[in-house]
C-alpha cells in the first residue's frame, strides 16, 4: 500500500473541510423517513429550515473541533477515539445537509468562520493535553444535548423527519460525552461551561438568520 505524503494528507484535509463548510459532502440514505417536507405548511418549513441551518453549522463546528484535536492529540488511543467520533459527526452533518436541502434551505454563510474558530479551539485544547481536550469534548457535547432539547421543543410537531434526525443526533452526542469522560476527560468547572454556553448561543443565534 502506498504511504501518503504529507501534501496528499493536506490536500485531502482541505478537500474534506471545503465540502464540510459548503454542505456538499456525498449524500447517504441510512435514514428511512415517513414524512416529507412538502407535507408541511410554508410556515412549518421555514421554522424547520431555520433550525436545521443552525444544526448543520453545529455539525460543521464539531468537524472543526475534532479535526483540530486530532492534529494535536498526544496518545494514539486518543487519536483513534477522536477519529471514530468524528466519523459519527460527519454522518450527522450529512443528515442535516440532506434535510436542509429537502426543506429548500441553504447552509449558513458563516460556516467557514465557525469551522475555523472550532478548528483553532480544538487544536489549542489538544495542545493542553488529552485530559483537557477530552474534557472539552464532554463539556461541548453536554451543551449540544441541551441545545437539541430546546430545538425539539421549538420544531413543528408534524415535522417527524427532522425530529427523528435530531433525536438520533442527541443520542449519539450523549454517547460522545460519556465516551470522552470514560477515556479520561477532565470535568470542567461550571464557569468554563457557562462561557462555552455563551459561545454556543452566539453561533446558534447568528446562523438562524445568516
Ligand atoms: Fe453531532
Ligand atoms: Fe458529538
Amino acid at each position: 500500500m502506498r504511504t501518503l505524503h504529507w501534501t496528499d494528507r493536506l490536500l485531502a484535509h482541505v478537500d474534506r473541510s471545503l465540502k464540510t463548510m459548503t454542505g456538499t459532502l456525498p449524500a447517504n440514505n441510512d435514514f428511512d423517513y415517513e414524512s416529507r417536507a412538502d407535507e408541511l405548511t410554508p410556515e412549518e418549513q421555514a421554522k424547520s429550515r431555520q433550525l436545521m441551518r443552525v444544526n448543520h453549522c453545529g455539525e460543521v463546528c464539531a468537524q472543526g473541533l475534532y479535526h483540530g484535536q486530532m492534529l494535536s492529540a498526544r496518545r494514539a488511543a486518543t487519536k483513534a477515539h477522536l477519529a471514530h467520533a468524528a466519523e459519527e459527526e460527519q454522518q450527522h452533518l450529512v443528515w442535516c445537509q440532506q434535510r436542509l436541502r429537502e426543506l429548500s434551505g441553504q447552509t449558513s454563510y458563516l460556516n467557514p468562520l465557525w469551522y475555523g474558530a472550532s478548528f483553532l479551539m480544538g487544536a489549542a485544547t489538544g495542545l493542553m493535553g488529552d485530559k483537557v481536550s477530552l474534557g472539552f469534548i464532554a463539556a461541548t457535547e453536554e451543551e449540544v444535548c441541551k441545545h437539541l432539547d430546546r430545538h425539539l421543543a421549538e420544531l413543528p410537531e408534524r415535522d417527524h423527519r427532522t425530529r427523528e434526525i435530531i433525536a438520533q443526533m442527541q443520542a449519539d452526542e450523549a454517547g460522545h460525552e460519556q465516551a470522552a469522560l470514560d477515556e479520561g476527560g477532565a470535568s470542567y468547572p461550571a464557569a468554563v461551561k457557562q462561557l462555552m454556553a455563551f459561545q454556543s448561543k452566539l453561533m446558534t443565534s447568528s446562523t438562524r438568520w445568516i
